[in-house]
């Protein structure tokens, strides 16, 4: 029987390649977004994958959306925290909101998603738990500590929670992708966007699919042995 794949901000950008490739191995995929309705249905029609609206920033919605995908799927077994957002600006204009904003989302997120799914992975002994982390929470970011801040926090919590897993066959790996030709990193100033991609050592942005390739192998039988790993996905433009 295949199993239950959750992608949290699976509708746009990278969360869209993955919840495709997961489908493509045979999972059946729920994908999560949070506010834009036009691109889920556009998604959804596009790729047979259903799409359910809650914010990862919020507990109860993700516990309520959680029982929602397992009502209509079955138990999710391989969950993917992908859902994050950027507030970039320099920390001397940085609000207290832009703050709260993506450590909320980015890290408070992956504890709102995994939290309410981990007794059931507990009880069923068998869990893949795949985190996306950033390039920037490796080596930090002129004008992104609140990110920064959150994707370093993300690393750490996949290497304390894969110790926890580990006795009941639950893995929990983070993937660090560098810049990736996503709106995220197109809504980036063209000139700081031109002065990043010529750090790259392979000469050219990520595809969301270079990450959804990683993700299906961590979620996959075979990767039973890697866990509290960290896997750089960023052309070689940080070497950690
Ligand atoms: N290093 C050093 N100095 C920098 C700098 C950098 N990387 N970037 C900007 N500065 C300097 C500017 O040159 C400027 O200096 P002067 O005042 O002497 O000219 C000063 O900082 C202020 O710059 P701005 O006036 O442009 O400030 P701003 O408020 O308009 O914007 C910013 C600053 C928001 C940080 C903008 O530069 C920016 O968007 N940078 C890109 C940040 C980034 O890489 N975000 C990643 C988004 S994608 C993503 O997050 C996905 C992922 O995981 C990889």
């Amino acid at each position: 029987m295949s199993r239950v794949a959750l992608v949290t901000g699976g509708s746009r950008g990278i969360g869209a390649a993955i919840a495709k490739a997961l489908k493509a191995a045979g999972y059946k995929v729920a994908a999560n977004y949070a506010g834009n309705d036009e691109a889920a249905a556009k998604f959804t029609e596009e790729t047979g994958i259903p799409t359910y609206k809650w914010s990862v920033a919020d507990y109860d919605a993700c516990a309520a959306g959680i029982a929602k995908v397992e009502a209509d799927l079955g138990p999710v077994e391989v969950l993917v925290n992908n859902a994050g957002i950027t507030r970039d600006a320099p920390f001397h204009k940085m609000t207290k909101d832009q703050w709260d904003q993506v450590i909320g989302t980015n890290l408070t997120g992956i504890f709102n998603m995994t939290h309410p799914l981990w007794p059931g992975l507990r009880e069923r002994k068998f869990g893949r738990v795949i985190n996306i982390s950033s390039i920037n929470g490796q080596k930090g970011q002129f004008g992104q500590a609140n990110y920064s801040a959150a994707k370093a926090g993300d690393i750490g919590f996949t290497k304390a929670l894969a110790q926890e897993g580990a006795r009941n066959n639950i893995t929990v790996n983070v993937i660090c992708p560098g810049y990736v030709a996503t709106e995220m990193v197109m809504a980036v100033p063209e000139k700081v966007r031109e002065a990043i991609i010529s750090t790259i050592p392979v000469g050219r942005l990520g595809e969301p699919e270079d990450i959804a390739r990683a993700v299906v192998f961590l979620a996959s039988d075979d990767a039973g042995f890697i866990t509290g790993s960290t896997l750089s996905a960023n052309g070689g433009q940080y070497l950690s």
